[in-house]
C-alpha cells in the first residue's frame, strides 16, 4: 500500500485515509497554519468549524482544514490575514 501525501507549500505531508488536513498537519508537527488579522498564528483549535482558526488555501479557496479531508496530491498553502 502506498503512502498518501499532500503538499503544504513545498513540504510533503503524509496522511491516513479519512484524516482531515488539520489532523495531518498537526501530526506532522505544524502548530501554526498562518496568521490572523492581528498577526497572531492561526492553528487547529476547535476541530468543528466554529473558530475559523484553521483556515488554509486549498485550490485557491479559503477552507477550514479541520473540516476538509486530506486527498492525495492536494496543494495547500497558509492563508495570511491579507488574503482573507
Ligand atoms: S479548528 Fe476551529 S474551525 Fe477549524
Amino acid at each position: 500500500m502506498s503512502t498518501k501525501r499532500f503538499f503544504w507549500d513545498s513540504r510533503e505531508i503524509p496522511f491516513c485515509e479519512g484524516e482531515t488536513i488539520a489532523a495531518a498537519l498537526d501530526a506532522a508537527g505544524l502548530s501554526s497554519f498562518g496568521s490572523d488579522a492581528l498577526g497572531r498564528p492561526t492553528r487547529y483549535f476547535c476541530g468543528i468549524g466554529a473558530c475559523q482558526g484553521c483556515l488554509v488555501r486549498i485550490d485557491g479557496v479559503a477552507r477550514e482544514a479541520c473540516l476538509t479531508l486530506a486527498r492525495d496530491g492536494l496543494r495547500i498553502e497558509s492563508l495570511e490575514h491579507d488574503d482573507v
